[in-house]
């Protein structure tokens, strides 16, 4: 099977974890795209969506799919979204689509975090996978000395603003073997919006593609 044939085979797998009559939380890139486009053919059966980003609103609002504010949002029972990488207990990292900052703070109103991946994203260790943070512009050359320090190479994703109005770092040469206690640490440092590691918003559920179907992890 190809990537994209594992993607949408992992999107159209997550619909059994949508709750029907709920707000979902939906998340963006490639392998959610295929989810939005299944959760199509059951949008008479949820009430709506929150969205990680403008992308994934636009993608929902064309299927006829109503997106809330996710300030009118309370709790969500489930966040449907793809990684870049996943490890075995679920940490990730995320944000190669810039959208890492809403993607946490959807993932923080939500019960469980599906996340659905092929398996090339299953990793061992994170880190191979440029980390990607969101930083204050004015910010970016001091943080990227601080990565410096961590054996990290910070490079600046060219062109990109964020839906925030903000810029993205792309770190290469991190091995992250404690990932909670880096994305705390990171978190931290003046101009910092988010950091793509998520640990505290680790993945409940991973429902990896493979060439011999869908593998659910927990
Ligand atoms: C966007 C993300 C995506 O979830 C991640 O980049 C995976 O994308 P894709 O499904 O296209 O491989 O974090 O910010």
């Amino acid at each position: 099977m190809t990537q994209d044939e594992l993607k949408a085979l992992v999107g159209q797998a997550a619909l059994d974890y949508v709750v029907p009559g709920s707000i979902v939380g939906v998340g963006t890139g490639s392998t959610v795209n295929c989810f939005i486009d299944a959760l199509a053919g059951m949008k008479d059966r949820i009430a709506g969506a929150v969205s990680s980003s403008e992308k994934s609103s636009e993608r929902l609002r064309a299927h006829g799919i109503r997106v809330l504010d996710s300030n009118t949002v309370e709790r969500l029972p489930v966040y449907i979204d793809g990684a870049d990488e996943i490890d075995h207990r679920g940490n990730m990292v995320k944000g190669g689509g810039a959208a890492l900052t809403r993607e946490k703070i959807v993932a923080d109103l939500a019960e469980r975090f599906i996340c659905i991946a092929d398996e090339s994203k299953l990793v061992d260790t994170l880190g191979k996978f440029p980390l990607p943070v969101e930083v204050i512009p004015m910010a970016a050359t001091q943080i990227a000395r601080r990565f410096k320090k961590h054996g990290g190479d910070a490079v600046l994703r060219a062109g990109v603003v964020t839906d925030n109005g903000c810029h993205i770092l792309d770190v290469r040469g991190l091995s992250i073997t404690d990932p909670a206690g880096m994305e705390a640490e990171v978190s931290q440092w003046p101009g910092v919006v988010t950091v793509g590691i998520f640990a505290r918003h680790k993945a409940s559920v991973c429902l990896l593609g493979t060439a011999q179907g869908v593998k659910t992890l927990t």
